[in-house]
């Protein structure tokens, strides 16, 4: 069987479901301060924070290991070890934040890509006790080994992002499969005001629901399905937040602004794609942007 094919049976388990969900819990009610959700998701930055962080550790804990085989540059991979650390903790409290709301394979394999993680950071930091007492082998025989279950671990989250789709933008997907013509959405009187429709956005093979909103003679229309998971955003709502109007997903509270799609509060990290509109003898018309076509 292939290392993916095991990767699936593993997401498939639920052996650990009694011990994951109590620590996901526990994960969210730490997250209840939005200024600390929207901080350890990078909805702030419109951007995941977890695979920006990673590259910390990462990066620090490879290099050391390359140190580490140069006698005279052991000083400097002892430094390296220490950084990867301290940067560590932060990488791994954005991690959790995103693990706690994404789906139950996920959560699955991100609980195993927590527990090595969290093994491998015992190793360094043992590591780095046994060179600061002098006993130089241990302290590579202990990093060694940290970096290989790093390595493994590491190759979990992969798995996470690119096959489970973890952290991608679910919206981005469904952009693409949109025609690339103008979409005639039917005539600007029969929106309602100041909430979210459904509208149906004709696919190259199938069709894509949009979220269309009006406010006033304005029209945003999205992307129907949640960056974040794909949640129904034609089914949610529309709130003011920090003076933006905001469409709000009704799967896990998500806010993006109207005028740009941004991410104003978490989970979600990515933007929603948003579409161009103009109106025509009455009638809104909406077209995907350049960058999806
Ligand atoms: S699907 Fe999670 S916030 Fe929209």
């Amino acid at each position: 069987m292939s290392l993916m094919g095991i990767l699936d049976r593993v997401a498939d388990l639920d052996t650990f479901d009694k011990v994951i969900e109590p620590a996901r819990r526990a994960v969210l009610s730490a997250l209840k301060p939005p200024a600390l959700k929207n901080a350890l998701h990078g909805t702030w930055l419109g951007h995941p924070l977890h695979p920006v962080l990673v590259q910390v550790p990462v990066g620090s804990w490879v290099s050391a290991g390359l140190l580490d085989a140069i006698p005279p540059l052991r000083p400097a991979a002892t430094l390296l070890i220490g950084t990867g650390v301290a940067a560590a903790v932060p990488a791994a409290l954005s991690g959790a934040a995103d693990w706690s709301e994404q789906s139950t394979g996920v959560r699955r394999l991100g609980a195993l890509h927590a527990v090595l993680n969290t093994a491998a950071l015992g190793l360094y930091a043992g590591s780095l006790v046994a060179r600061r007492n002098g006993r130089g082998g241990l302290g590579r025989a202990l990093s060694y080994t940290g970096l290989g279950i790093a390595s493994a671990s590491a190759s979990i989250g992969g798995h996470m992002s690119y096959a489970q789709s973890s952290g991608a933008s679910h919206a981005a997907t469904a952009a693409r499969a949109l025609t690339t013509e103008w979409i005639d959405l039917g005539p600007l009187d029969d929106l309602p005001e100041g909430r979210p429709a459904l509208r149906t956005g004709k696919g190259s093979s199938v069709a894509v629901p949009l979220a269309v909103v009006r406010r006033g003679g304005r029209v945003d229309v999205f992307v129907g399905t949640c960056s974040h998971l794909s949640g129904p955003l034609y089914e949610g709502t529309v709130e003011r937040l920090r003076g933006e109007d905001c469409l709000v997903c009704p799967w896990h509270g998500s806010a993006f602004d109207l005028d740009g799609g941004q991410p104003r509060r978490g989970p979600a990290a990515n933007p929603q794609e948003k579409l161009e509109v103009r109106m025509e003898a009455g009638r809104v018309l909406a077209r995907v942007p350049a960058r999806n076509r």
